[in-house]
């Protein structure tokens, strides 16, 4: 006999002899932990295969809901994949061609893939009327100015001068995020739920941004730090966001939200130091300060990932305040978890996918500069 959940779900799954009920029983038994909604609903999301989608898709299964993704049919999941029989896929663009939304009604819809504002008034007046909660995942980048620290959802968004341009660059996309946000307010302005990630890191991530630093730190030696051990960073974990839109839309929590973590000031040096606790290995860490990684060329934010000198016009960009999303119910995994899952995950990527990573610091620079580092030590 079955003596816990997952035990009997398995046994249901293999008793119903279908492979793809069982991955997705055994992956909802793995967090027995997952209650069931109070009331079933049936939600939208305008994307939902890239990277925080699947999570979405997982813990809306999970609670209960159902749920029909938008999208091309292009971009194949990396994880959760054994979620996608149980939705319901609606195909289309979101420039030209919403057919398969029309006449459709939804409780709540999750906009994850829209960065400029057409998109947004296209797809928001299509469904507003028929659609209950309409939540837009936006980005910490529409703030105009990150100079503070402790900024809240409240300051400034940056604006721009001629806001039907289209081309989404480093330069446009904030304020262009800003005017999506605005679209949707418009459309549901009783209805609006806006979420600003931070840094969104974790299983799935396609950027390698975070993912640099646990794949780094488990390469082991000798690891070039940016900054200063005590510079800040933030970031906020896919599935805790995922997790967090489903909650908000459940409780219909209308409102603007940063989605940034964790929860406490997190230092470069316990973030390093942190991964290094799911790791056991040679390691040292050599923290290059910021003067001499600008001399040499190294990236911030690019190639050290997850940092920015926290000074002038970043002084604030990870010191952001995340205590109206907490009070709205955002929850925090681990750190520790957080790497391993990543770590986990990568290394059920191909090969070529791993060597060639689109992010961080390439080996080699690294060498180079720390060469030149202790040569410039040693001089005193
Ligand atoms: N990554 C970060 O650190 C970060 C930080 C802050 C904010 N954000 C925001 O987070 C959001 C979530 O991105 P995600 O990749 O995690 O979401 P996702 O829902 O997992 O994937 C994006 C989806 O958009 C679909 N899509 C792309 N172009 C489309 C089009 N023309 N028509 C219809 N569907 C289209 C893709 O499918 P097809 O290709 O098959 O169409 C894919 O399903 C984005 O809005 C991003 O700006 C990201």
């Amino acid at each position: 006999m079955p003596t816990t959940r997952r035990e009997f779900l398995m046994m249901t799954a293999a008793a119903g002899g279908a492979l793809s009920l069982g991955r997705f029983e055994e992956a909802i038994a793995q967090r027995p932990q997952i209650p069931q909604a109070e009331k079933p609903l049936r939600i939208l999301i305008l994307g939902g295969t890239a990277f925080t989608g699947p999570h979405q898709i997982y813990y809306a299964l999970a609670r209960g809901h159902e749920v029909t993704i938008f999208n091309r049919g292009r971009t194949e999941p990396t994880v959760h994949r054994e979620v996608f029989d149980r939705v319901e896929k609606l195909v289309g663009d979101r420039d030209d061609n919403l057919e398969a939304l029309k006449g459709r009604e939804w409780d709540g819809v999750i906009d994850n893939s829209a960065s400029i504002p057409r998109w947004v008034r296209q797809s928001a007046g299509l469904l507003k009327g028929s659609v209950d909660v309409y939540l837009f995942t936006s980005s910490l980048s529409v703030h105009a100015d990150n100079s503070k620290p402790g900024m809240t959802e409240d300051e400034s968004v940056a604006t721009i001068d001629d806001p039907t341009i289209e081309e989404v660059t480093g330069e446009t996309y904030g304020a262009l995020k800003a005017l999506c946000e605005e679209e949707t307010r418009k459309a549901f302005p009783d209805g609006a739920i806006i979420v600003r990630p931070h840094l969104i890191v974790g299983p799935g991530d396609r950027s390698d941004r975070w993912t640099y630093w646990p794949v780094r730190v488990a390469r082991g030696g000798e690891v070039m730090a940016p900054g200063t051990p005590n510079d800040p960073t933030q970031y906020i974990d896919a599935r805790d966001l995922a997790e967090f839109d489903i909650h908000l839309i459940e409780q219909r929590a209308i409102g603007t939200y940063s989605g940034v973590g964790p929860l406490s000031r997190l230092s470069m040096a316990e973030l390093l130091y942190g991964m290094r606790a799911v790791v056991s290995n040679e390691i040292s860490f050599t923290w290059v300060d910021a003067e001499f990684l600008a001399e040499h060329e190294v990236a911030p934010w690019a190639e050290m990932t997850a940092w920015l000198p926290p000074v002038g016009e970043y002084a604030g960009f990870c010191l952001f305040d995340n205590s109206r999303a907490v009070a709205a119910g955002l929850k925090y995994r681990p750190l520790a978890v957080t790497a391993k899952d990543t770590l986990d995950w990568w290394a059920t990527l191909p090969e070529e996918r791993r060597t060639s990573p689109r992010t961080g610091l390439a080996a080699e620079k690294e060498a180079r500069v720390l060469a030149a580092w202790h040569a410039r030590q040693a001089e005193g």
